[in-house]
């Protein structure tokens, strides 16, 4: 399991308990999103998985470490290798350009500067925008900067990508390029949490982590606990897709069907 977290408890402050005893677990190899109510606790749960904060009680494991117990320096060694992170607003740094951007994303990977270079033009390219290494982000659209924010979060190779609403702040050609990308990162193996708003976007994931008032809610099949009946390799291709209450007991339509088509062939 790349991630194991148990029964974990998150106060922002005396008053706001925006997580009441989460237990989860994601499998290499999965593609999941969370989804939920604004103010459910959904960023506090990513950010908590990205090692960017600490539960105040439970313990969060990536790759079998258990976060609470890492120095700050063991904190940035696991992050360098095991996390990539990408955000709604893009968090690019203003008026660098972009290459150099996702260059700095591999600095506690401890790699020379030509090197680090080198690699940000390869993931670039990657992202499609080998045309704009020079570009600031204001020279760049939304999509743009977003992709840019994903080779930032890719460049050091982390088997563990995290997005809290990736596409929050596009139109929906940009945000379904950005979409193409996760998808394809996770077709080449990459462990993908994502949240999102977009009921399409949730649909088109082969697991949905609901959340509400701090908690996860229990539902059938994969939305609940863990509980989701995979596989030791965590990929349970050939489980039966559950319907899910989450999207109204609809299921997953054909556009799923072709996605895990895609993603096997990917291996
Ligand atoms: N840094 C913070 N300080 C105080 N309260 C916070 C902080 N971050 C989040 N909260 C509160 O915690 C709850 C969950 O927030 P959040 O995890 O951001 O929800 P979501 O991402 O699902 O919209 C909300 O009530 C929010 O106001
Ligand atoms: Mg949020």
């Amino acid at each position: 399991m790349i991630i194991e977290v148990e029964n974990v408890t998150k106060r922002h402050n005396d008053t706001v308990e925006a997580l009441r005893g989460v237990s989860l677990t994601v499998a290499e190899g999965e593609l999941v999103a969370v989804i939920g109510p604004s103010g459910s606790g959904k960023s506090t749960l990513l950010n908590l998985l990205g090692t960017l904060d600490r539960p105040t009680s439970g313990v969060v494991r990536i790759a079998g470490h258990d976060v609470s117990t890492l120095t700050d320096r063991r904190l940035s060694a696991l992050r360098a290798r095991h996390l990539g992170f990408v955000f709604q607003q893009f968090h690019l740094a203003v008026g660098v350009p972009i290459l150099d951007s996702v260059a700095d994303g591999l600095l506690y990977a401890g790699r020379p500067a030509t090197e680090r270079r080198e690699r940000a033009r390869a993931a670039l390219e990657r992202v499609g925008l080998a045309h704009r290494l020079g570009h600031r982000p204001s020279q760049l659209s939304g999509g743009e900067q977003q992709r840019a924010a994903i080779a930032r979060a890719v460049v050091g190779d982390p088997p563990l990508l995290l997005a809290d609403e990736p596409t929050g702040n596009l139109d929906s050609a940009a945000g379904r390029q950005v979409l193409d990308l996760l998808r394809e990162f996770h077709g080449s193996g990459t462990t993908i949490v994502m949240i999102t708003h977009d009921m399409d976007i949730a649909e088109w994931c082969p697991r949905r982590i609901r959340i509400q008032d701090g908690r996860i809610q229990d539902g059938p099949g994969r939305d609940g606990l863990g509980r989701d009946g995979r596989g030791e390799d965590g990929r349970g291709e050939d489980d039966p897709i559950p319907d899910s209450p989450a999207l109204g007991g609809r299921g997953l339509g054909g556009s799923m069907a072709d996605f895990r088509i895609a993603s096997r062939e990917a291996r």
